[in-house]
């Protein structure tokens, strides 16, 4: 066969590609387009699984779309608008794909708005859930990976905080999700679902690419998205919510994780749960835990300047310390974060940059 010119090549490779994705596994995200959603998506598509998002855009961009398929050299990235509350959509999508398994990201996840809102945080996450259930067993799917928070620890008794805490929540999105985890074991139990429940800790940082990332529609209630719009010009100052906590420094200290590794602590537990229907409930976190100030001191280095913060009032709910024990994750999971605190601060700052308007 003579020497084939790159287009031939090109297209060998993509129709190979396709062959393997014709073999490949379609996982429904639901909150796909979401921040944590839209970087699993990344890590699923480079794992060799297809997707399909669930979004109803109502905490994230339709353009992040455009931009995954540009991060992952794809034609066309597949998502349907709309609510996991909606269970004709829901039959719609099982009906027009094959789907494998479920990640499911969709709910609420603001816990002052919680407070504010609490039935819609219920519908949304509870109901919203149900329904999601309803779906996949009418459609026979045994796998769902959910997306849980160390809100469930509430205020801890010890740190590093271990799998086996007791759960408690101070706030009606923490009752969510402890609720949520409740159905989950509840329903395991039942029927022959195996579920990767993983308890997230603190994410921050954005995918090297600069192309997705944190992206709050209003002022941001976490520390990272906050400082990131002091550095953008956005914000005057940081607001240090109390300096006066039994911690290094006095100010919260949190474990903050990558959403890049976030991402792939996803496609691990949904290629055990593919590989051996054995359910797991993990944190997702460092093991490391920083201040505000040490956060905001690493963002500085990042940006190349100091960032100026003032010293508030205590925030009514915070705890002082909130750290993870990862032994059971990288047990159960073989799960370890690559990235540390200065990669979760550039690579914000990068997507801050990337966004600017030029
Ligand atoms: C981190 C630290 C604040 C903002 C929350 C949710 C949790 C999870 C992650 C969904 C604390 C301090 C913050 C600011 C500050 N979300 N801070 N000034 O509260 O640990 O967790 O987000 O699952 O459920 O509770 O994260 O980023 O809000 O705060 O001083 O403007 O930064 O006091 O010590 P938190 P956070």
């Amino acid at each position: 066969m003579g020497q084939r010119s790159d287009r031939q090549l090109d297209h060998c490779t993509r129709s190979i590609a396709s062959a393997d994705n014709q073999m490949a596994q379609k996982i429904l995200l639901t909150g796909g387009a979401g921040y944590i959603g839209s970087h699993t998506y990344v890590a699923l598509i480079e794992a060799g699984f297809e997707v399909v998002i669930l979004d109803n855009f109502s905490n994230s961009n339709p353009s992040v779309l455009i931009r995954l398929g540009q991060i992952t050299r794809q034609n066309q990235v597949i998502c349907y608008e709309g609510s996991v509350l909606d269970k004709a959509l829901l039959a719609q999508i099982f009906t027009e794909h094959d789907i494998s398994a479920v990640i499911h990201f969709a709910a609420l996840k603001a816990v002052g708005e919680s407070v504010e809102q609490p039935l819609a945080y219920f519908s949304t996450n509870i109901t919203g859930l149900l329904c999601l259930f309803e779906t996949i067993k009418t459609a026979g799917i045994k796998h769902l990976v959910f997306s849980s928070s160390a809100t469930v620890y509430g205020e801890p008794e010890e740190v590093p905080i271990s799998e086996t805490a007791p759960l408690q929540f101070t706030n009606p999105y923490g009752f969510t999700k402890v609720a949520s985890e409740q159905i989950l074991t509840q329903a395991a139990a039942a029927d022959p679902w195996a579920f990767g429940v993983l308890r997230y800790f603190n994410p921050a940082g954005a995918h090297p690419s600069g192309l997705i990332g944190e992206d709050p529609f209003d002022i941001p209630n976490n520390l990272m998205p906050y400082i990131a719009k002091v550095a953008s010009g956005a914000l005057p100052h940081l607001n240090v919510f109390g300096n006066d906590y039994d911690t290094r420094d006095g100010t919260g200290e949190r474990d903050y994780i990558h959403v890049c590794d976030l991402a792939q602590g996803h496609v691990l537990s949904l290629q055990k749960l593919l590989s051996t229907h054995e359910g797991h409930v993990v944190n997702l976190g460092t093991g490391q835990a920083y201040s505000v100030l040490e956060m905001n001191a690493a963002y500085g280095e990042a940006v190349g300047r100091d960032l100026p913060y003032v010293i508030a009032p205590r925030r009514p709910g915070d705890v002082p310390t909130c750290l993870a024990d990862v032994r059971k994750a990288k047990k159960v999971l073989g799960f370890e974060t690559q990235f540390g605190l200065a990669d979760m601060c550039q690579s914000s700052w990068n997507w801050i940059e990337t966004q600017a308007p030029s």
